[in-house]
């Protein structure tokens, strides 16, 4: 069955310099500079001198939600950068570094479960019209949404190596799947979809909350077309409540996993 092939995050080391495609994320097009001011840009710089990104989103003036597998495992220091539409455009660009991470405590690296993590920010941010979060999807009904949009920074193209300088944007219908149901993922089929360097970001839904997160997707059929697979936040409500309640004030910087 499909959902047991080999599944690929969607993070690459990709660097933002260089050569780049006026491309899409996979099949979408250029976002309306600053339309979506909650999306985040996550940077690490890894020990071995690289630069990793992640997508990532704003919830409050201290905390940012993002995937767990955006957790590198050996790097010096996290950075987020907000207000950002163009990478190139360094004014417009407030970078806050990152105090403590939060990946969920059961997230498991072998089959991406549980790939959610929290952030929380060195110093609160100044919400402006280039800098406000998003609010998260409640538990509802359990009826999935109906069109859904995901954006990000991410390769746009299957061939192409780069990130993308500008914020891209693609619409995806989510498919009604029992195994995604089980896995707490929301899903999509298609050509359309995030790329690599697209993890941690949103899908965002018609009454523009947040309801899930990049997290994977499967191997290309034969015409190109994939699953994506979308960390389902209603889920784990609970979860990020806590984290946010008891982590939410002035603690002490260190990693640790809760
Ligand atoms: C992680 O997932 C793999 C594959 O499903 C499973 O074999 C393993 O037991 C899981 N690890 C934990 C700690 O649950
Ligand atoms: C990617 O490369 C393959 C093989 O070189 C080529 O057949 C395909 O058309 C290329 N796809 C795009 C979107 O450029
Ligand atoms: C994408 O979705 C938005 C909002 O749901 C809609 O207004 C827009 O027309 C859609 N665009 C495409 C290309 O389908």
């Amino acid at each position: 069955m499909f959902f047991q092939c080999k599944l690929v995050i969607l993070m690459l080391a990709l660097t933002l310099d260089g050569q780049v495609y006026a491309e899409k994320i996979f099949g979408g097009h250029e976002a309306v500079p600053h339309s979506r001011p909650y999306m985040v840009l996550l940077e690490q710089h890894m020990n071995d001198g690289r630069t990793k990104h992640c997508g990532g989103f704003l919830l409050k003036e201290d905390f940012v939600m993002t995937a767990a597998h955006c957790q590198a495992d050996y790097f010096r220091s996290d950075t987020v950068l907000l207000g950002v539409h163009d990478v190139h455009k360094i004014k417009e660009i407030r970078r806050v570094s990152v105090e403590q991470t939060f990946p969920h405590k059961d997230y498991n690296a072998t089959d991406f479960k549980n790939d959610i993590m929290l952030l929380k920010l060195k110093s609160k941010v100044q919400f402006n019209k280039n800098v406000s979060p998003i609010a998260l999807a409640d538990q509802g009904d359990g009826s999935l949404p109906k069109s859904c949009i995901v954006s990000g920074w991410g390769r746009s193209n299957r061939n192409n190596s780069y990130m993308t300088p500008t914020l891209m944007e693609v619409n995806i219908t989510l498919t009604d799947n029992e195994w995604c149901a089980k896995e707490k993922l929301y899903c999509s089929e298609g050509l359309n979809g995030p790329g690599e360097g697209d993890s941690g970001g949103p899908l965002v839904c018609e009454d523009g909350k947040a309801y899930g997160v990049v997290s994977f997707s499967g191997k290309p059929n034969s015409d190109g077309s994939q699953m994506y697979c979308f960390t389902k936040i209603p889920e784990y409500k609970k979860w990020i409540d806590w984290i946010i309640g008891h982590k939410g004030s002035s603690s002490n910087a260190s990693n640790h996993n809760i």
